[in-house]
């Protein structure tokens, strides 16, 4: 019993001692409120997401025609979503072919290409929501600030040294860095809490802390609550995309408890009628 005891404590502390080594300091992010019944919503997210992400980026298992689903026509989709095309080789010479809605959401950019120019392929975003999770990705997109250190020009206060441009800066404007330091830890936690927003809080090497937070510098075309909005449309999407059915598999669980309820209220109901002539 003890030899277990000592066993599990031993492995405890294992598991401790890696998740505290994994944990590089995580900053306090803001929450995003989405909503995936919220069609307008998804169709405005949709439409960033088109213009702003596929240029890089693929959803290669998000088909086109499945924002149907987001009551919009064959048509609809065809005139303002799908922005991407191909040229071929025909009999009549080479000709440029519109992608069909039917098709899912490539990227005419090579992958090699792309490692070249960012040092890291941009990932396909397909799931991308259900691996980092909603408010992540929201935080994400508020996080971005200029560093001239960074090869792109962009950093980012989520996903430090991350190889993506600001996709989004039009619409933000830009931002950057703040950084105090503090002897404490306690007073550099207080201020991060105070900065009611994004920061995060790094120790340094001298055995003080950072806090870095964001402040506005060029205004963008969006005030910051519509960008907070349209980023969180854009998320919206995204988690959509990751799992176009997640509002119906909800809507159907709630329709099988309630007929499970049913069914309990009819089997007792018919056990007791059974036990009555037994007893
Ligand atoms: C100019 C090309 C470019 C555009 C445009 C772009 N990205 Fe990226 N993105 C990248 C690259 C490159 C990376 C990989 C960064 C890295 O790993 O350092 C990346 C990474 C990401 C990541 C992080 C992936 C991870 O590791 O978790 C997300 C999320 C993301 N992009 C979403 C988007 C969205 C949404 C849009 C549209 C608003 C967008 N990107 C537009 C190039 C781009």
């Amino acid at each position: 019993m003890n030899k277990t005891a000592l066993i599990l404590a031993a492995a405890l502390a294992v598991l401790a001692g890696v998740a505290h080594a994994a944990g590089a300091p995580a900053p306090r992010m803001e929450s995003a409120s989405i909503d995936p019944r919220d069609v307008p919503s998804l169709q405005r997210g949709a439409r960033t997401f088109v213009n702003y992400c596929l240029n890089c980026h693929s959803a290669k298992y998000m088909r086109y025609n499945r924002l149907a689903d987001l009551g919009l026509g064959d048509q609809q989709i065809a005139d303002n979503l799908v922005l991407t095309g191909r040229f071929e080789a025909t009999d009549a010479g080479v000709q440029y072919v519109p992608t069909k809605t039917g098709e899912t959401m490539q990227v005419a950019m090579r992958p090699e290409d792309a490692k070249a120019w960012f040092g890291a392929p941009p990932p396909d975003l397909s799931v991308q929501a259900r691996v980092r999770g909603e408010r992540w990705l929201y935080n994400y997109f508020l996080a971005f600030y200029r560093d001239e250190r960074s090869a792109t020009g962009w950093n980012n206060l989520v996903f430090a040294n991350v190889g993506m441009p600001h996709a989004l800066w039009e619409l933000q404007g830009t931002q950057k860095l703040v950084a105090t330091s503090f002897d404490k830890a306690s007073d550099a936690n207080a201020a991060a809490i105070a900065a009611k927003g994004l920061a995060l809080v790094e120790p340094t090497p001298d055995h003080r802390f950072v806090v870095k937070t964001l402040a506005p510098d060029v205004p963008g075309t969006m005030s910051p609550a519509e960008y907070r909005r349209a980023i969180g449309d854009l998320v919206n999407f995204m988690a959509y995309v990751a799992e176009p059915a997640k509002v119906q598999r909800t809507r159907l669980g709630l329709v099988v408890l309630m007929f499970l309820g049913v069914l309990f209220v009819l089997a007792y109901w018919l056990k007791r009628e059974y036990w009555k002539d037994v007893h």
